[in-house]
């Protein structure tokens, strides 16, 4: 190495740190930022340079703070848990150390501050968390179900044999009416339970997705008859076979389309549209692109607040008065199972729009 470009190769080494770099002077001065820290800061090196720390970060309390004990005390100091900057009105949690910086006769010359990025580690956390969650419940589940299911199946049999015995205009037989009824719905709930919980092998074929569309959308015209309620297909034919598992994606287009047609009202259109999007994702060997196909599963029902979107996805969530709330936990499984994904747009009064992405494989 020509020692002619050693700053210059030290200020490469600096710029390419994949944490925040800053180091002020001995009167709290920025003397340096490197890009990471530009990013997290949301201000360019140019306009920082010479300004006081202090100042930068003045709304960042924890931050200063932690510099401030680093710089009386002479030591270095970390905080990873509880230091999150609130800079460009998002919140960014931080690992932070700030160690003085020294020269070689151990003269103070200013101070050193290292800023790590948290918001990946913490989002895998919190998946981590969410999976462990729906572990454990898919154990509990599993024994549930099995404990459940025996009772229940003796329950319908006793049942369908006092139906049997009653007379055809007996009042009772409202009752035994309400009892198979019910026990359908715990049926129904435990089924659920299982398929949320349990992990599944998915069994791969070429699977024609307009024919699975065309089917759901079928049965379910049948069973709103008296409701008057107008399917809509906007569906791009040139969409091939993909390799995905054909009970599943059956089951996750079903749910949508069953929770849209019980949002909108009477005379209510579900639509449902398909076609072909490249994603395009720079991934550490360039650029990447992508080929999935978007579906879209469009109410035109009462829609839905922000705080509600929130909960969607959450077991047992539902506004229904029978409902399960499992449905889009169902279909946030299956989409994850193919490595797809699931948006939500929605809109109080207007109506709510399912996109779900799944890749194109053939
Ligand atoms: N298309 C939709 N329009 C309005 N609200 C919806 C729609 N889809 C789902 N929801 C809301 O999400 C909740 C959870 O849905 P889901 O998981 O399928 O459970 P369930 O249908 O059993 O309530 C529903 O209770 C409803 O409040
Ligand atoms: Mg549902």
């Amino acid at each position: 190495m020509n020692p002619e470009n050693l700053p210059e190769f030290y200020a490469n080494v600096i710029d390419s740190v994949g944490d925040g770099v800053i180091v002020l002077n001995c009167a709290g001065e920025v003397t340096l930022m490197n890009p990471v820290a530009e990013e997290l800061a949301g201000v360019s090196r140019r306009i920082s340079r010479g300004q006081k720390f202090s100042v930068l970060f003045k709304e960042e309390t924890g931050l200063l703070e932690l510099a401030e004990m680093s710089s009386s005390s002479g030591m270095s100091i970390s905080d990873h848990e509880n230091i999150v900057l609130k800079k460009n009105g998002r919140l960014t949690p931080l690992s932070v150390t700030v160690s003085p910086l020294l020269l070689a006769d151990g003269v103070p010359a200013g101070t050193i501050i290292l800023l790590r990025d948290l918001t990946n580690i913490r989002d895998l956390e919190e998946a981590v968390r969410k999976a462990d969650r729906l572990s454990a419940l898919g154990t509990l589940a599993a024994g549930l179900a099995h404990e459940i299911k025996n009772p229940l199946g003796g329950i319908r049999g006793a049942a369908q044999l006092l139906e049997m015995e009653l007379a055809e205009d007996d009042e009772l037989r409202d009752c035994t009416r309400v009892v198979l009824k019910e026990v359908q719905r715990v049926n129904r709930i435990v089924e659920e339970l299982l398929d949320l919980s349990s992990p599944r092998r998915l069994n791969l074929v070429g699977v024609n997705l307009h024919k699975i569309l065309a089917h759901i959308v079928f049965l379910q015209q049948q069973a709103t008859e008296g409701k008057s309620i107008t399917f809509q297909r906007h569906l791009d034919p040139s969409i091939p076979p993909i390799l995905a598992d054909e009970s599943r994606l059956t089951q996750l287009f079903l749910n949508l389309i069953k929770n849209a047609v019980e949002a909108v009202g009477d005379n209510g259109v579900v639509e449902i549209t398909s076609r072909i999007v490249s994603e395009y994702s720079m991934t550490q060997k360039g650029e990447g692109r992508s080929r999935m196909v978007a579906i879209e599963v469009i109410d035109d029902g009462a829609g839905m607040p922000q705080d509600e979107i929130e909960n969607l996805f959450t077991p047992f969530y539902t506004t229904k008065e029978r409902g399960t709330g499992l449905g889009l936990a169902i279909c946030q499984k299956i989409v994850a199972e193919h490595r797809g994904m699931i948006r939500v747009d929605s809109k109080v009064g207007r109506g709510t729009v399912f996109t779900i992405m799944l890749p194109l494989v053939q």
